[in-house]
């Protein structure tokens, strides 16, 4: 499910002298706030849920307590957005959650279904309409909730028509089975016909400092007002090398080269919702003091022109 082609960069904190900005409060409430649909308030900065799985986002984690506590962190954390599939596991991130966190109080569990799994790392897309419509209605059970507060479909399924996709997450709305909706690796164009079916409240697509190919969607979605989710937000790829723009701002900012390239993230856009995944509390506590990271405009420039340097070099 990650691209390849960047890796996330080992960050400072797992050597001795690191430092975490402002690491005595971290708060995701620093992140600034954004209203899904137009009136589902998160905290910008979110959690991805599924690297709290096994190897191949299969199975049970490895240290099951490490993942739970993981997640109970996340509150304390000021982090009120968690995103994760009936795909991650499958199942074992969503009853995760649940047995960490129902009956959630102020957090939003946002899940998504399309994508089928057969094994460890294989991921096949189904997007007929009543399978669409039993995952949904499945994740209601298993996340233990009257009414899912974001669903997204994890893939437009090409061997089905779009529009009988679509129209299922029309009906999912109108039975009151989900509140907000929203699509995965998607274009413009797929959004905009989305859209004439039902509200599309977010859009989650491979975003990074270095993969940029979804420039033109995210300001669709800035745009249009709709929650853009990057996921893999922490890939700085090459960037992170002693020497380079990003290694300089992190040491100048004394912050790991993954905290300034989620900095640069939610600096790059307002509707901007990265879900930075981790099972360790470690992990997961400097990446939200990554939301108390200021970049002035020069420095977001200089890393927004090195980011995009990197992004055309892979592309050749
Ligand atoms: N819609 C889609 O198709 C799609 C595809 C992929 C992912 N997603 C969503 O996006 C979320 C994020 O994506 P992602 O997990 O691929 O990318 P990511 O969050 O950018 O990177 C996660 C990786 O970085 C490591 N990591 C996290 N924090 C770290 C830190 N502070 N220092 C060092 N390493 C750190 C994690 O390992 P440790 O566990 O060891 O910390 C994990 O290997 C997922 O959880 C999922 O919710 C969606």
């Amino acid at each position: 499910m990650t691209d390849k082609s960047t890796t996330t960069q080992q960050s400072n904190a797992d050597q001795p002298n690191a430092a975490q900005p402002n690491a005595a409060q971290p708060n995701a409430a620093q992140s600034g706030t954004f209203k899904i649909g137009g009136d589902l308030s998160v905290n910008r900065l979110g959690f991805g849920a599924m690297r709290i799985t096994g190897d191949g986002i299969w199975g049970d984690p490895a240290d099951p307590e490490g993942a739970l506590e993981t997640l109970r962190r996340l509150p304390e954390l000021g982090v009120n957005l968690i995103d994760t599939a009936d795909s991650y596991g499958p199942a074992v991130s969503e009853e995760l959650i649940r047995e960490a966190l129902h009956p959630y109080d102020t957090v939003v569990i946002a899940t998504k279904a399309g994508l089928t799994r057969t094994g460890p790392n294989v991921w096949t897309p189904v997007g007929r309409p009543e399978y669409l419509k039993q995952q949904a209605y499945i994740s209601r059970r298993r996340l233990g909730v009257d009414r899912i507060d974001l669903w997204q479909l994890h893939r437009i399924d090409p061997n089905v028509p779009r529009d009988e996709q679509f129209g299922a997450i029309r009906e999912l709305i109108e039975e009151g089975v989900i509140r907000h909706a929203g699509l995965s690796e998607v274009n413009v164009e797929e959004i905009e016909a989305a859209r004439e079916v039902f509200p599309v409240s977010t859009v989650q697509n491979l975003y990074n400092l270095v993969n940029r190919k979804s420039e033109d969607v995210l300001d669709y979605c800035e745009k249009e007002n709709i929650g853009f989710l990057p996921w893999f937000p922490l890939a700085a790829g090459s960037l992170a090398k002693d020497g380079s723009v990003l290694d300089e701002v992190a040491k100048r900012l004394n912050a790991s080269p993954s905290q300034v390239a989620l900095a640069w993230v939610l600096k790059r856009s307002p509707v901007m919702l990265p879900i930075p995944g981790t099972g360790k509390v470690r992990h997961l506590e400097e990446n939200v003091a990554a939301a108390s990271l200021t970049l002035t405009d020069e420095d977001f420039k200089k890393l927004d022109e090195v980011g995009k340097q990197e992004w055309e070099k892979n592309q050749k």
